[in-house]
Parts: C-alpha cells; structure tokens; sequence
C-alpha cells in the first residue's frame, strides 16, 4: 500500500454538535485523554493560551488547568490519527460553526439524557443534512436520574429525522445507573466512577446470560435482559452504510464526566467514521488521494498567540501530502507562495508540521492576504465550494474614546474580521468603521479583545444600517454608474470587495428595482 492510502485511510476528522451545556467540553477532555493528548487532567501544564470569549477551549483551559490550545485536536487512537474540531458554543457564532462543519468528514452528537433534543442541536443537524454529514450519537448525564432511553431515541428519530440504532444500551440511570450493555459485542461494562485522568475502570462481563450479571446486578439483571430484548425487536439493527449516506446514527449511553461509555464511543467511531471524503470544487470533484495537494480554508483566528501577535488560517487538506517548504499556489490571487512555517494542532500545543494528508488541518500564517474560503494547490486552478460568509444582521459604528488611536483601530478591526464572524464596511463617502455581526455578543466580543490585544478602547454605538448585501455586476461600466450614483449606501468590505449597506429594507427592495443589472447578494462564497 503507498504510504498515501496508508495515511489517508488512517485519517477521521469530526467535529462535536451539541447544545451548550449538554457536555461537549467534557467529552473533548475524556476523548483526548484516551488519546494520549492528556496524559492526567489538570496535570499537565502548557503554554499559556489567549483569553478567548469564542472558543471553548480556552474556557476549558482557565477552569480547569488543562493545556488544550487550539480549535484543532489532533490525537493518535488505535491505528487512526483523530482530527477534533472545536466549535463555538455560543450561538452568536453559529456561522463560524457552519464553516468548521464543511471541513469534517462526520459530527459526533452529544445530548443530555434529561433535556434530550434542544434547539441548538436542531439547527446544527440542520447543516450537517446540508452535505449527509454521518453523525454518531452520544446520550450523556446518564449518572443523573433522565427520561427513558427509548424515549430519547424516539425523539431524535421524530425530531431530526433520522433513524437510531443504539451501540450500548444503558442499566438504570442515575442511583440505579450501573452500566451500560454493548449490543453488538454482548458486553456488560459496569459502572464505576472515574474523575479526572484515569482512562478506564469498570469490571467488563462477557455475554448477557452470564451469572455474574445477577450476583452484582441481582433483580436488575433480568429487567436488562427483557429490556434488550425489547430494544432489539423494537429499534434499527445498525447498518454501516445507512449510517455513512447521513440516515441513522448509531448511539451510545455513557456520563462523560465520570469518562464512563467514551471509550466504547471512541471505539466504535474509529472503526466506523468515514475516512477524508472526496470534495466539490467549481470545476471538478477532488479525491483524497490525487497526489497534488489542494485545501481550503474554513477559519482564520487572530492572535491565538498573544506573544507572537499572529493569525492563523486554518486549512482542511483534501488532497495529496503537505510537506514543509512547500510552494503552493492560492488560487484567487494566482500567486505562488512557499509554506515553510506551516502548524500542526497536537492538542498539547502546536507543533511544526512535517507532513499533513487528506483530513489532517494544517495552519498557516496570514499576513493579511488569505481568506476564508480561499483555496490552495499545487498549481491547478480549483476553488472549494460551499463555505459562504453570511450578510450580517446587526451594524454597529465603532466610535473611539482616543482618537488617536485610530490606526490601531482600523488594523484590530480589520484583522479581526478577517475571522469573519464580523464583517468590516469602510463607507465609499465618509471615514466611519462600520462592523456587520450575526449575533449581539460579538460586538462585546471584539471590544473586549481590541482592548486586550490592540490596547484600543471604544465603543460600538448604534448605526442607520439594516441590512448589507454583496454586490456584483456583468457590466462593468453599470458597475461603475451604480458606484456614483449610490455611493451613499456603498461600501468596501475589510477584503476590498463591493457592498450596499441599506438604511431600511424597503431602501434595499426599491434600490434593487431601480438596478435590475446588479446583483445582490446575500453570501459571499469567497474568491
Ligand atoms: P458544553 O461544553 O457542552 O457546554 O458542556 P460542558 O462539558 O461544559 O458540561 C456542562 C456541565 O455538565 C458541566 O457542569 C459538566 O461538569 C456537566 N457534565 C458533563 N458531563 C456530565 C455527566 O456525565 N454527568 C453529570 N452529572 N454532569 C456532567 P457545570 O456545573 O456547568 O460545570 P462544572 O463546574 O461541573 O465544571
């Protein structure tokens, strides 16, 4: 086998959908801790990370001491090589969570046992059924009295539409919680508590007529064993390819905080998980193992480094091998650039990359010429499709307390919405700092971190702008007539691109009217 196939088949890349407090932190802690990432929680001690309201890993790492640095994990797990994606918990930076679902391969679902399917979790199903994204399903909290097990499988079924068909089965729940039963293994694995670093405890009882059920379960035993058979009479026997086309998700039962039922999660999503996936391009599709490498990127963060000041982009590989030094070309701007200090994201800390595969994310270092979305080759002309950026809903004028800090301003702003979670409208006609957001918070955000990482104070005040549209044109000469004639409502976006920033809806519609030669657009797919 070449060592390009070896590689790329041994590659599973996901990310986790939840809703907030539903325990995504914790299973990311125990899933790393199985994968050797963490050797002992709250035991290892790392660089110190950049204070982030997005990213969860930051919070993750203040609370608990853990060095768990970036969005990217990367973790070895019998044979494979895990790649874990962090979203963002918050919902005011669900566009950013978007992104990072187009560049998985699966998601991982966590849900609590006691509230079952939430809102969140509807809405990020929603975008994984955008591309058949195979979900696996985690049931958590089961150490704390929940609804029934099959109720929460009945709900997932009606709710989001896809089928279940359960790995483990838990015993009891809560104070009678005992363990869970591995249906296609015939396992019992009793339950035992384990805090913090210990990867795995609990007695294993081979087959579900075993004796040894009654002597430590005694009258539970028997109710088990009618329930399984009820289980299995009653729900999907699991059917790898039903689950690969994105229509039943296997699921597992387990407490991620007494890292209890993970291990026979991590287990099953190694052995299942679809390896790097073939991509879509405007011009062709691109299979990971095509020798040239191409990627894209799905997420720029700034400053994760606060000693270095830098800004990352992140790159999901598609194809081919990413060797250090390498030339490669970034095909919106046609220009060829060598990659000599491309980053690694081992969950310990960031590490050089030597070499990176299909599924593997790499990051690179944006001197403020990338952008999310763009794509890069060995030389062939592609662009990735399906990462759009979304025309904000909320618009904010960012009004300094000292003027002279300006310049600052405008490159904390600027480099900032390069993350595009905001968007930067510099108005054709005036010198205002116009941001765009999806969510409220992340006015709070920015100024929080312009004050952190820019050591600039100000405020966003509100603005006469309801809604932004991207505009384009054929006609080059239209273009320019509607350039003069609107300039009013135009602006340019921090990437220089064109932008009609309407007062009021009614604005936007008659404008549109009045210029049936230009388009308005509400995404950007970038390039
Ligand atoms: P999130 O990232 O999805 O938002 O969830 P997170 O892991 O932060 O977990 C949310 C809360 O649920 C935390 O409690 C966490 O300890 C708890 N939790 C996670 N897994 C389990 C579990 O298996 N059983 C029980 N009983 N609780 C669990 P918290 O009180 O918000 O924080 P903490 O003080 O415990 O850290």
């Amino acid at each position: 086998m070449s060592e390009l196939l070896k590689e790329v088949a041994r590659r599973r890349t996901f990310a986790i959908i939840s809703h907030p407090d539903a325990g995504k932190t914790t299973i990311t802690e125990k899933l790393l801790l199985f994968g050797g990432a963490i050797q002992l929680a709250g035991s290892v001690k790392g660089r110190k990370a950049a204070r982030h309201a997005t990213s969860d890993w930051m919070a993750m790492e203040k609370e608990r001491g853990i060095s768990v640095t970036s969005s990217v994990m990367q973790f070895p797990y019998k044979g494979r090589m895990v790649n874990l994606l962090d979203t963002p918990g918050h919902e005011d930076f669900s566009e950013d969570t978007y992104r990072t679902l187009t560049a998985v391969d699966s998601a991982l679902m966590v849900i609590d046992a006691a509230k079952g399917v939430e809102e969140r979790t509807i809405k990020l199903m929603e975008v994984c059924r955008l591309r058949d994204t195979p979900i696996m399903s985690f049931i958590n909290k089961l150490d704390r009295e929940g609804r029934e097990p099959i109720e929460l499988l009945d709900e997932v079924e009606d709710v989001l539409k896809i089928e279940c068909a359960p790995i483990t089965w838990p015993i009891g729940m809560g104070k009678r919680f005992k363990g869970v039963y591995h249906l296609g293994t015939d396992t019992i694995h009793l339950y035992a508590p384990a805090h913090g670093g210990r990867i795995q405890a609990g007695e294993l009882i081979q087959g579900l007529d075993s004796p040894r059920l009654d002597e430590v379960l005694s009258g539970q035993a028997d109710e088990l064993r009618e329930e399984i058979e009820l289980v299995q009479g009653a729900s999907h026997a699991f059917a790898l390819e039903t689950y690969l086309q994105g229509r039943q998700t296997p699921v597992f039962f387990g407490s991620a905080i007494n890292n209890f039922g993970v291990a026979e999660l991590l287990d099953g999503f190694v052995e299942w998980a679809p390896p790097p996936q073939p991509r879509a391009t405007a011009e062709r599709e691109v299979g990971p193992l095509e020798t040239p490498f191409t990627g894209f990127v799905f997420k720029i963060q700034a400053n994760m480094d606060p000693q270095h000041r830098d800004r990352i982009a992140f790159v999901r590989v598609c194809s081919g091998e990413f060797e250090r030094g390498m030339k490669l070309r970034q095909v919106r701007l046609g220009k060829d650039v060598k990659i000599s200090d491309a980053l690694t994201f081992m969950a310990s800390d960031r590490e050089h990359v030597e070499n990176a595969y299909a599924g593997d994310i790499i990051g690179i270092h944006n001197h403020g010429t990338i952008r999310i979305g763009d794509t890069f080759t060995q030389g062939e002309d592609l662009q990735f499709t399906g990462i759009p950026n979304f025309a904000p809903e909320l618009f904010r004028r960012a009004q300094l307390r000292d003027p002279l800090k300006m310049k600052a301003l405008q490159k904390g702003l600027t480099q900032l919405c390069e993350e595009g979670a905001t968007q930067l409208y510099r108005p054709l006609d005036n010198n205002d700092l116009i941001l765009g957001a999806v969510g409220v918070l992340q006015f709070e955000v920015v100024a929080q971190r312009l004050r952190d990482e820019y050591s600039v104070d100000c405020v966003f005040e509100a603005v006469n702008v309801n809604t932004a549209r991207w505009v384009s044109c054929a006609d080059e000469r239209k273009l320019r007539e509607f350039r003069e004639k609107a300039s009013t409502h135009l602006a340019l976006d921090h990437g220089g691109d064109l932008v009609y920033i309407a007062p009021t809806r009614v604005n936007l519609q008659m404008t549109q009217e009045r210029w049936p030669d230009i388009e308005f657009h509400a995404t950007r797919e970038h390039g």
